[in-house]
């Protein structure tokens, strides 16, 4: 049978024809309601034998995922690469890893996404490139002041009273020490991550060229449009000022007028971004960009991003209230504004909700895998809240952006040997964090097999306690998390989809609820005692079996009888 029949016979087109672009039965644009399943590529499915996942794996994969129910898949970096962070130092941004495959497969992925419905972001990355990009390689060549340099941020450093020579200024890396690195002449280049990625300098009309060019590309492939890496970067300050504090990756950057970080300077760029794209129909842009409050909203302007993460509610406290105001706080200036919220409980640089839920509430994730100790850790607990968690974001209005293999509920890998460790995070930690390789170890798919069906020897490691969660050990299984997941999924399309309305209602201590315009209430129990079931035909419940009580760290979905 030809794919298309034979999905067609598996039911997978059906749903998804509501998602084609040309034959939407939704009036509202898809990324609005949608829910975006995140792909790290190097380790989803590996087709070759390799170790390391690839498009043709991903491929693969494409029924397992129209069938779950997602409506796109955001790609993690998949360019040729170093790969010192993940492939988040591109070193040319119009190719594919030799490891992930070619054009060609990415081209025939795309198709067959399109096919089943499944739109497909690209993940653009434009505040640095790779050290071994042609143009940071041709600047290494050249000499200071030249066009070559220019491109990036090359300057002399500061000498002291005493006549030692330092870095320009204090600048710090996100991933520890100095933001700048010296090269053989003695200038030095400017890298806010690793030192394998030099910031592009955003004041060359060279590079904002570039980067529109680099948008056609994909758009031209048929991509539907990009997640963008360190939104709130791009512009800087170009007297390179001392900074007087150090802002830390993962937190909201909330100083007015910082040097390097949300910067007015950088609207304009999104500006000419949104130019593009307009030019096309129907793509989407979506920033990761970590900025306070007061400052999203200029990033969500009717001609800038379409939408951009909130990471609140992955910060939010276990309890009730602290979520009730994170999500107020998230959903109001989108409504606001006329954009959609988005909600995301984990990626692929923060350690998987599962285990995070099960730590004690003063422990902080970042470091615990260090210090431990290791039984700290409630692993019941925290898949129990995960649970609950899902259901609480799944049913609110915006987008929802999934990790992959949260719908299988898969645990962080803390306990990874520090020699395997591939992060720049742990390698600059001086041994205070371990990074975050823990939530990219590769998908279990089966219970047995090399890689649990992975495919080759995994690039890192698996721990035995993954057969557990293998897909097929889920699938179609009363109970499990990817069932949770599919009914999910398919009940916010039903029910959830056209209204975005959200409204409140009072349901008690330790109680988070709310309805939908159609009625359907989410209830969430995250106190520590059992409250009555509420009234209602009960759609899902976040473990089986809830009927009459709703016990501590449950939740339900119900529809007015
Ligand atoms: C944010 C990405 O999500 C992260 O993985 C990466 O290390 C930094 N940006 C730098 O590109």
């Amino acid at each position: 049978l030809a794919r298309h029949e034979r999905w067609a016979q598996e039911g997978l087109t059906r749903r998804s024809v509501h998602n084609q672009r040309d034959s939407r039965v939704s009036t509202l644009d898809w990324w609005r309601t949608g829910t975006i399943y995140q792909v790290y590529i190097r380790s989803f499915a590996d087709s070759n034998g390799d170790g390391t996942g690839d498009i043709n794996g991903l491929r693969s994969k494409l029924p397992y995922l129209a069938d779950l129910g997602i409506d796109g898949i955001w790609i993690n970096p998949w360019y040729p690469s170093p790969l010192l962070d993940g492939g988040y130092d591109v070193a040319d941004y119009r190719d594919i890893h030799p490891s992930y495959g070619t054009l060609e497969d990415a081209d025939a992925m795309i198709e067959e996404a399109h096919e089943l419905g499944i739109r497909i972001l690209v993940d653009l990355v434009p505040n640095h490139c790779s050290w071994d990009h042609v143009w940071f390689k041709a600047a290494l060549q050249a000499a200071p002041g030249s066009p070559e340099r220019a491109r990036f941020h090359f300057t002399e450093g500061s000498v002291a009273d005493d006549g030692t020579v330092g870095p320009p200024n204090n600048w710090k890396s996100v991933f520890g020490g100095s933001a700048w690195t010296q090269v053989d002449d003695g200038q030095w280049y400017l890298h806010l991550f690793d030192p394998s990625q030099p910031d592009l300098d955003w004041t060359h009309p060279e590079v904002r060229e570039e980067f529109r060019s680099i948008l056609r590309f994909w758009l031209d492939r048929g991509a539907d449009g990009f997640r963008v890496d360190v939104a709130h970067g791009l512009a800087k300050d170009m007297d390179f000022p001392d900074l007087s504090d150090h802002v830390q990756i993962l937190s909201s950057a909330k100083q007015p007028n910082h040097a390097h970080w949300d910067r007015d300077e950088l609207h304009e760029i999104v500006r000419e971004w949104r130019a593009v794209l307009d030019e096309y129909d129907d793509r989407m842009m979506v920033a990761e960009a970590w900025v306070s409050e007061e400052s999203l909203p200029k990033y969500l302007r009717p001609d800038e991003y379409h939408q951009s993460f909130s990471f609140d509610l992955l910060m939010a406290a276990w309890d009730a209230d602290a979520y009730r105001s994170t999500i107020a706080s998230v959903y109001e200036p989108a409504k606001a504004l006329g954009a959609a919220s988005t909600w995301v409980l984990s990626n692929h640089d923060v350690m998987r909700h599962t285990t995070r839920f099960g730590l004690p509430a003063d422990e902080s994730w970042r470091t615990w895998p260090v210090t431990g100790p290791a039984d700290a850790l409630d692993t019941e607990l925290g898949e129990r809240r995960a649970r609950v968690a899902a259901l609480i974001t799944l049913g609110l209005p915006g987008a929802s952006y999934l990790y992959q293999g949260e719908e299988l509920g898969l645990p962080e890998v803390w306990e990874l040997p520090w020699d395997v460790l591939d992060d720049p995070v742990a390698r600059r930690s001086e041994g205070t964090q371990k990074g975050r390789d823990g939530c990219r170890v590769p998908i279990p798919w089966t219970a047995d097999g090399e890689s649990f069906g992975f495919g080759g020897p995994a690039w890192m490691p698996q721990p035995d306690r993954f057969a557990a969660y293998a897909a097929d050990q889920q699938i179609g299984v009363d109970g499990s998390f990817h069932s949770l997941y599919k009914d999910a999924l398919r009940i916010r399309r039903e029910h959830f989809v056209d209204d975005a309305e959200l409204t409140w209602i009072d349901a008690g201590d330790g109680v988070l609820a709310y309805s939908r315009a159609s009625g359907v209430r989410c209830v969430a129990n995250m106190g520590a005692e059992s409250v009555p079931m509420p009234a209602g035909e009960i759609l899902l419940t976040s473990i089986p079996g809830l009927t009459d009580e709703l016990p501590s760290d449950t939740a339900v979905w119900l529809r007015p009888t």
